[in-house]
């Protein structure tokens, strides 16, 4: 394929789960696709490739790995700077990311670092290396969020459901206010955020809400979030089974946690952000939109089942 027609392709978080999973689906669907797994860890994202060439060593040429711990701002700076390097000045790099990389697990300046400011830091680095008419972000949110906005106060939640979403000026001051709660998670409940164990929900519902926002200030290009579905991966398992993971092990947590809840497998998990990606039907609808598991749309702040009517709200 001549280098211009390739659809590069950059995935936050790509060394395990739904992140792996989704390279792998380019790998296999989209034979015009190179993948650049963004990792934390550069073993880890060579031993994610390894693992990749053992089922097919012809991938070897549409596969990179790039450093990126998108917990600090220095590291994303860094690994837009190489990425542009490597490929060439151009405003048109990349064909489209996916923001997957995300934790369950740790304090709420931990999981709010990673799940929300992680994807904005990632947005402010490599959204002008996308095609500027039509380069595609997908965020990887989750059913979780519109668990945690249900459980929201009238107020909360019309701030986390707007319509327009919220820009990143309101969206960072609300997190700061939440970073500065004396006794951490605890304090979500009294602040009007519901349960405390949501605070992975609200840091994907606050993923939405700037989506949405995103999307209006790109109005060329194809914004959107989606939630992969419940996926036995480690993240699921520390997010379900965190008592069993200090007594077996994240092997036994995953399989606990896919006979608890149902879970399905990564390559299960890819079916929206694939969708979001790739489909043509984006084309002509509007981005700034949530969307289930099953590519369906789906409401902030209602969990829909996958495989029921899509929202066709505003
Ligand atoms: N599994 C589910 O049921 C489920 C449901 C809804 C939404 N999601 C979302 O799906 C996404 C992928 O999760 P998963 O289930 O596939 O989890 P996973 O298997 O634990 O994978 C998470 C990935 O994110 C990476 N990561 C974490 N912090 C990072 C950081 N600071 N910088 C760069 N990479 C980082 C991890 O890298 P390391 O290996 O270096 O830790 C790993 O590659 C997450 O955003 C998650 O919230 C998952």
């Amino acid at each position: 394929v001549h280098p211009r027609m390739v659809r590069r392709i950059l995935v936050t978080g790509a060394n395990k789960g739904i992140g792996l999973a989704i390279v792998r689906r380019c790998m296999l669907d989209h034979s015009d696709t190179h993948c650049i797994l963004a990792c934390r860890s550069i073993q880890r994202g060579e031993a994610a490739v390894a693992s990749l060439l053992s089922e097919d060593p012809a991938w070897k040429e549409r596969l990179t790995v790039l450093e990126m711990d998108t917990a600090s701002d220095a590291s994303v700076a860094a690994a837009a700077a190489t990425l542009t390097i490597q490929l060439g000045a151009s405003s048109n790099l990349l064909y489209g990311y996916v923001n997957n990389a995300g934790i369950a697990a740790g304090t709420l300046a931990e999981i709010l670092n990673v799940n929300v400011r992680g994807p904005r830091r990632v947005d402010c680095h490599f959204l002008r290396l996308l095609d500027p008419d039509a380069g595609r972000v997908v965020q990887m949110a989750s059913g979780v969020a519109t668990f945690c906005v249900s459980k929201c106060s009238d107020e909360r939640k019309a701030f986390l459901t707007h319509p327009h979403g919220q820009d990143w000026a309101s969206l960072d001051s609300l997190i700061e206010e939440v970073l500065a709660y004396p006794n951490g998670a605890k304090d979500l409940a009294p602040n009007g955020f519901g349960p405390a164990g949501y605070g992975y929900g609200l840091s994907k519902a606050l993923l939405n809400a700037y989506t949405l926002g995103l999307a209006r200030q790109h109005p060329n290009l194809k914004i959107n979030s989606c939630s992969p579905g419940l996926i036995a991966t480690d993240l699921f398992g520390d997010f379900i089974a965190e008592p069993f993971a200090s007594w077996g092990g994240r092997a036994v947590s995953k399989i606990l946690a896919r006979w608890l809840a149902g879970a399905l497998t990564p390559d299960e998990g890819t079916v929206s952000a694939m969708y979001l990606l790739f489909s043509e039907e984006l084309e002509t609808l509007p981005s700034g939109r949530y969307y289930g598991s099953d590519a369906k749309r789906s409401p902030l702040d209602v969990y829909r089942k996958a495989g029921s009517p899509p929202y066709k709200g505003p």
